[in-house]
């Protein structure tokens, strides 16, 4: 298992999609926030997602989710997903995006690199915790985002 990128351009600037459920019923989300690293041990990738997202729902009823990335020609696509919600479009059919298995969890084929992780950690990211700022412009009018972290189990390529 290796993965070689720079990690700060890779979130920030390319972004990737977060998604978890199975093939049956399963959501899908840009994030361009996203941490890869260790703890307890293990390889880990962290993600944060708002209480209010649709795919929160589904990141609290899996035990495994995906962080997959693209190439530059599917940035638009990504600027959908990230600005639609499942609960009004079908992220399962998206056009150009083909739905596939990815261990126990879900990913799609047009997707450079999968992530698969095993979710072992969820923690709500308390504002009071916060630097006020931060608290002030993230989250005054804003659902609070939970922070996940996931094991990486494998790492698929296309
Ligand atoms: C570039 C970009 C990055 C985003 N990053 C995050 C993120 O890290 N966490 C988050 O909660 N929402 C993020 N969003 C917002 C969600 O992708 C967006 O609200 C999406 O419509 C949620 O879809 P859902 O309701 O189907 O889950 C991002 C959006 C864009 C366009």
């Amino acid at each position: 298992m290796n993965f070689t990128t720079d990690i700060f351009e890779t979130f920030d600037k390319q972004w990737a999609l977060l998604t978890a459920g199975n093939m049956e019923k399963f959501n899908t989300m840009t994030i361009s926030w996203g941490g890869l690293g260790t703890i307890w041990g293990m390889p880990v990738a962290t993600v944060y997602v708002r209480t209010s997202r649709y795919t929160h729902e589904f990141m609290d009823g899996s035990e495994y989710f995906t962080v997959s990335f693209y190439p530059e020609e599917k940035k638009k696509d990504l600027g959908v997903l990230g600005s639609k919600s499942g609960r009004d479009i079908d992220k399962m059919h998206f056009p150009g995006l083909t739905a596939t298995e990815a261990g126990k969890s879900v990913s799609f084929e047009e997707a450079e690199v999968t992530l698969v992780c095993r979710k072992v950690f969820k923690q709500t990211l308390e504002p009071e915790n916060m630097e006020g700022k931060i608290a002030e412009q993230f989250y005054s009018k804003d659902a609070v985002h939970d922070m996940y972290i996931g094991e990486v189990v494998d790492i698929i390529r296309r």
